[in-house]
């Protein structure tokens, strides 16, 4: 097949990605928003988590969808359009195509610009059916185009990965309802979950022995340093990741091995020894507490597919 269908760029500039540097530095716990992980070196270190021996969400989830494929993707009826939410590498999406009944188009929405161009352009070489790339935050709004598609018979939003963990609770609320107007009436949503489970596996995938995790959290730093020119001793952060029970949330910092600081700007940010830079959340929930989740957005749990040992979750939600 031929040429994306589309390219749409809504994609924030890099003014943004200083700007939130220099308000999370600024706060008495220091933080920075994990979508900031994804430029093309860290998309390329999540690919290797990805495939990590500890790192069991993205083989599991898999192993979900493909058991389950036929009757998942019966569910939307023919000529359904997926829009899928932090596409990254589009390699999820090629476990629902094959099965999908005449889907009438991919769109792919993701933030790291040029990982999505040549994800989005494979598909579309590919497969044979109109596909188009969204570069955008979901965080934010986004209105599709309708009119560059065709006429879809309903839409179908894909969120795998459990990448809605590193939303909190309420922000994931937020985040299903606005994709409920993006989507609009009579959409379906797949939704994948992470669940909770045994602290030491949930430990383990975030603190792999190969140290990917760690060069991924660290790559942060990295690219405050590439891309805004800030001076970071690389040497005096390390990477910590932990579950915090009450939470439900592993959590991943960066934490300062001695007394250092950030310098960007001509500001100096000082970090105590022990400190840390909080860069993601990523929470794991119950059956029970997803329910309550969806209570609180206007789309219906249709069908829950899980794995057998209730590791992750595969979500069907109606909007209707
Ligand atoms: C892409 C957000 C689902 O939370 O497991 C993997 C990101 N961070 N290892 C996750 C991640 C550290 C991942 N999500």
């Amino acid at each position: 097949m031929g040429p994306l269908a589309f390219f749409l760029d809504l994609h924030p500039a890099v003014g943004d990605f200083h700007d939130d540097v220099i308000e999370g530095l600024s706060q008495e716990q220091k933080w920075i928003s994990a979508k900031y992980f994804y430029d093309e070196r860290g998309s390329e270190l999540f690919r290797q988590i990805t495939a990590l021996p500890e790192y069991y969400p993205t083989r599991t989830e898999r192993e979900i969808l493909l058991k389950n494929a036929a009757e998942i993707t019966a569910a939307p009826g023919p000529n359904a359009a997926v829009f899928e939410y932090g596409s990254g590498a589009s390699d999820k999406i090629e476990w629902l195509l094959d099965g999908l009944d005449g889907p009438a188009a991919y769109v792919a929405m993701d933030i790291s610009r040029d990982f999505l161009i040549d994800a989005a352009s494979a598909i579309a070489e590919k497969f044979d059916l109109p596909v188009a790339a969204v570069c955008a935050d979901f965080y934010g709004h986004v209105h599709i185009p309708e009119h560059i598609l065709p006429e879809p018979g309903r839409w179908l939003g894909y969120f795998p990965g459990s990448t809605i963990g590193n939303m909190t609770p309420e922000g994931a609320a937020r985040f299903l309802r606005r994709a409920g107007e993006t989507l609009g009436p009579d959409a379906q949503f797949l939704l994948g979950v992470d669940l909770e489970k045994d602290t030491d596996i949930l430990n383990a995938a975030y603190n792999d022995a190969a140290g990917v995790t760690a060069a991924f959290n660290l790559n942060v730093l990295a690219r405050m340093k590439r891309e805004l020119g800030a001076e970071i001793a690389m040497d005096d952060f390390e990477h910590d990741a932990f579950y915090n029970e009450e939470a439900c949330r592993i959590e991943m910092h960066l934490r300062a091995k001695r007394r250092t600081t950030i310098a960007l700007d001509g500001r100096e940010f000082a970090f105590e020894a022990g400190e840390t830079l909080h860069t993601e959340n990523s929470h794991k929930y119950s059956i029970n507490r997803l329910k309550a989740l969806f209570e609180e957005t206007p789309w219906r749990l249709e069908t829950v597919w899980t794995d057998e040992n209730q590791w992750f979750a595969a979500c069907l939600l109606s909007n209707n």
